[in-house]
């Protein structure tokens, strides 16, 4: 784990590809240490009135784009919250950067199959409607896998419950604020 002196951690971040159970993860975490639970989509969507399906259909991915790196710049005054985000929200680096300053940062990670598994009957993720699906898995995830690897912490979800990868997330988070005191 690489945690400078420099942050000051009060919030987790969790990222990932989707379909890693970042919000389930998240709400469970939140849940056990008290925190606030932040969906960055559902925020996006509720102030937007819009579903993320219809914001890309009708604005563009970029405009989405552009709503996701202005509410990471809100977060930063944020304690004790869980931020559980979209799975293309590491792929600008300035939001990275601005979420270290608060958190500590977890990538969720699983094969390409095991997405595809958990993602095939779900139909509101806009860049999974392909003819491919599982392509697009492979495709979207090794362009991504260098901005989810600058994770704090990665943990593979592959073998985990929900619940477990919930506890490694309480236990390092622990670990990493306690190093700090
Ligand atoms: C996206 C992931 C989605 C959502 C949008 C784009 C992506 O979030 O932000 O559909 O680029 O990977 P989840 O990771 O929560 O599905």
């Amino acid at each position: 784990m690489r945690v400078t002196t420099a942050r000051e951690i009060k919030n987790i971040t969790l990222i990932g590809f989707m379909g890693t159970g970042k919000t389930t993860v998240g709400r469970l975490v939140a849940e056990q240490l008290k925190f606030e639970f932040l969906d960055t989509d559902a925020l996006i969507e509720e102030r937007s009135g819009k579903k993320i399906a219809d914001i890309f259909a009708q604005n563009g991915e970029l405009a989405f784009r552009e709503l996701e790196a202005q509410l990471v710049e809100e977060l930063n005054t944020r304690t004790k919250t869980i931020i559980s985000t979209g799975g293309g929200l590491p792929t600008n680096p300035a939001n990275l950067v601005s979420l270290k300053k608060h958190s500590l940062i977890f990538c969720l990670w699983l094969s390409p199959e095991k997405i595809f598994e958990r993602v095939k009957d779900q139909s509101h993720r806009p860049l999974l409607h392909d003819l491919d699906p599982l392509g697009k898995i492979r495709t979207l995830l090794a362009a991504r896998e260098k901005f989810y690897k600058q994770a704090d912490v990665l943990l593979n979800s592959d073998l985990r419950s929900a619940r477990e990868v919930a506890q490694q997330v309480i236990a390092q988070y622990h670990a990493a604020t306690k190093v700090r005191k």
